[in-house]
């Protein structure tokens, strides 16, 4: 099928309004902070999103006395009555107030003039939830109307109507062309009347862009719920001015045929269509053209970053803190003499900030209006878009400069960190976050953080993309540059074990890493270097050789007051009876351990009085004995011990005397073989026993 070259236009003010936008993130947060949350009635008219937090486990309830203890009861955009607020009250739930600001000005209105006798009129549809909830902050009878009609009707059936004290409010979303009518009715007929336009210019600023976008377009696609009573308002007001309109819920119900016969179609959405149908919609779109021969992803992309980003920018003033809540912050605008309020999503970029931790009262600051509603002297307002529009400047000129900026780490997000620096969002990705991947990106939350700006993007939406990792780069090879200038052999460092492998420790001893051989961590055999050390233990090291060519650091870690011969030499002198523990056992006679890295020898005519084979006949491994240390050659690190001897002396003196068992030195009894000559013999008959039960250490003659 050959396409047309078509032009697709989405409506500046599709989807979510400040109102419902507000709410769901409400709920979003509530859901990060693991809360159980149940929204009173459904949060938005959207089906799609209703049941995308439905499987994240809120439920709806329709009172609440349906909220369980645990949960957080949220209420929505649409506000609710006084009565219901006390009820939430009364049963001490944790509630979540997500009411549109717009809706509790009405609130504070109608109660206001009720309570002063005012009867309140109220343009709007009665059995709407918005509507509800004004009439039940009414404390004196309140009256509907859904149009000028019903209105005359109303001031004509009342006798003196004109004489009453009269306030007339309309719902948010009230038809604009039947409230003009309606104000010429109450001109005429209750002058004295005290009148609000209370209507959300969202929905007029909606209503007026469907209105001007479908008489220029030849296919028009309003998106929505189908119980969202704006969306079919907009969906109304299309088809009048465009034939081919249609209502679609989402992406699959596009009409395919239609669209591809299309050369100006125009997309606009409801208050409460979710940013990711719009999106899906138009994805899907460009998925079919792709396969005309005009690719217009781009812009399809570039439609879509146009259509969803703010185009709230304004006047910039200056406001002073007035008072600050959980939800805004409330100033004093000085050029206007006028209170604003701050909704706490524009405070800053940061979504876990608290406002009390931004700002304080008295605190002056430059912002930028948003809204203004002067009938209510409502304006809303925004820091984080001003500080944005100046932050991004310094963000380019870092850029540009290559310098340092400091941010807080807020998220850590799929793929990444999001860093705030100077009001702006820096993403990070997890390669260029951490010096290395195995360090968790949530240790970095709340921290503040150092990094460079490597890339961004002015075209479309702003992006900067920073990286930690090439500062901490930066600062590794300036410290490793310091270490090869200082460093000598011998020299002493403090270090942490940054890895094992079997061959030895690797040590970060401040920005550079060397190695511990694992003959060089401890004086007795171990088999791997975690019997000594792990991965995070502080240790001091020195330098035991440098290869400064191709930049190896060898290091020491045992130290000579624990090398097990100076202790042999301190402690265990020949003569010395000691009880050793039998380790090995051959022909000619066993081994036994005297102390951790030291063996000895008692050959097996040392073994007993009497005559014996082999060492087994008497001895066992693991049993202890009591020896004396008839010979010790500290060259060739070889021990002779004897057990016969001791027997014999033991026998020759008093009981009494027996009680000393140590440290007594006799000399070598020339009738036995001598040290050396057994351990020559055991070298040469059994080299692999040796080995097993000797030091570790390099030049340990024993093995
Ligand atoms: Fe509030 Fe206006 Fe939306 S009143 S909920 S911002 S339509």
């Amino acid at each position: 099928m050959k396409w047309l070259i078509m032009e697709i236009t989405v409506a500046e003010s599709a989807g979510f309004c400040f109102g419902v936008d507000r709410a769901v993130k409400k709920v979003y947060k509530l859901l990060e902070q693991r809360k159980q949350v149940c929204t009173l009635g459904p949060i938005i008219h959207n089906a799609h999103l209703v049941s995308e937090l439905e499987s994240k486990g809120v439920r709806i309830v329709s009172d609440p006395s349906q909220a369980e203890q645990y949960e957080t009861l949220v209420i929505r955009s649409h506000g609710v009555s006084q009565k219901i607020c006390e009820h939430i009250k009364e049963r001490q739930l944790d509630c979540c107030d997500a009411t549109c600001p717009f809706v509790a000005k009405i609130h504070e209105l109608v109660l206001s003039f009720s309570k002063k006798g005012y009867t309140i009129l109220i343009a709007g549809d009665e059995s709407h939830p918005e509507v509800q909830g004004i009439i039940g902050y009414c404390q004196t009878q309140p009256i509907c109307f859904l149009n000028e009609s019903e209105l005359q009707i109303i001031c004509k059936k009342n006798a003196n109507f004109h004489k009453k004290s009269l306030c007339v409010v309309a719902q948010t979303t009230f038809d604009m062309v039947k409230w003009n009518k309606c104000l010429a009715v109450l001109k005429d007929l209750c002058p004295n009347a005290q009148i609000f336009n209370t209507i959300c210019s969202a929905t007029a600023n909606r209503q007026s862009e469907a209105k001007e976008l479908a008489s220029k377009s030849d296919l028009m696609l309003v998106i929505g719920g189908r119980h969202s009573s704006n969306t079919n308002k907009l969906y109304d007001i299309c088809k009048e001015y465009c034939k081919k309109t249609y209502f679609i819920e989402s992406a699959d119900e596009l009409p395919m045929a239609a669209i591809k016969k299309a050369e100006h179609i125009g997309i606009t959405a409801g208050a409460s269509t979710p940013a990711s149908i719009i999106k899906e919609v138009l994805d899907t779109m460009t998925d079919e053209i792709k396969t005309s021969a005009h690719d217009t992803e781009e812009n399809f992309e570039q439609l879509l970053e146009e259509s969803l980003k703010n185009f709230n920018t304004g006047e910039r003033v200056v406001g002073v803190v007035t008072s600050i809540a959980p939800n805004e912050v409330q100033v004093d605008i000085e050029s206007r003499k006028q209170a604003g309020f701050i909704p706490v999503d524009e405070l800053s970029n940061d979504p876990t900030a608290k406002p009390e931790d931004l700002v304080k009262i008295g605190d002056t600051l430059e912002l930028l209006i948003m809204r203004t509603n002067d009938q209510e002297g409502t304006i809303m307002l925004s820091k984080k878009r001003l500080d944005s529009i100046k932050g991004w400047d310094t963000i380019v000129k870092a850029e540009e400069e290559k310098t340092v900026l400091k941010g807080i780490v807020s998220e850590v997000v799929k793929g990444g960190i999001i860093v705030i620096s100077n009001g702006i969002k820096v993403f990070i990705p997890a390669s260029l976050a951490t010096a290395s991947r195995s360090e968790p990106l949530e240790d970095l939350l709340k921290k503040e953080v150092s990094f460079r700006i490597i890339e961004v993007s002015t075209k479309g939406r702003k992006r900067a993309v920073g990286s930690i990792r090439a500062l901490l780069k930066e600062e590794r090879n300036k410290k490793v540059a310091e270490f090869w200038e200082n460093a000598e052999e011998g020299k002493t460092y403090t270090g942490v074990v940054k890895s094992l492998t079997s061959y030895g420790a690797f040590v970060d001893i401040g920005g550079i890493d060397g190695m511990i051989h694992i003959s060089e961590l401890s004086w007795k055999r171990i088999k791997h270097p975690s019997e000594v050390v792990n991965v995070g233990d502080t240790v001091e090291v020195f330098i035991k050789s440098l290869d400064r060519e191709n930049g190896k650091i060898s290091l020491g870690y045992k130290k000579e007051e624990d090398n097990p011969w100076e202790i042999l030499k301190n402690n265990y002198p020949v003569g010395t009876v000691c009880e050793v523990e039998i380790v090995g056992m051959t022909t000619f006679g066993a081994f036994a351990k005297i102390i951790d890295g030291i063996d000895g020898l008692i050959h097996v005519s040392q073994i007993s009085n009497e005559r014996i084979e082999k060492p087994q006949d008497v001895l066992s491994l693991g049993q202890k004995v009591m020896v004396k240390i008839t010979a010790i050659d500290f060259d060739r690190k070889r021990i002779s011990l004897s057990m016969k001897i001791l027997a014999k002396e033991n026998a020759e003196v008093k009981p009494e005397e027996t009680d000393v068992k140590t440290q007594e030195t006799l000399e070598v009894n020339d009738t036995e073989p001598s040290a050396e000559a057994v351990q020559e013999t055991k070298a040469e008959a059994t080299p692999e026993i040796g080995a097993e039960a000797t030091p570790q250490s390099e030049d340990a003659d024993n093995e």
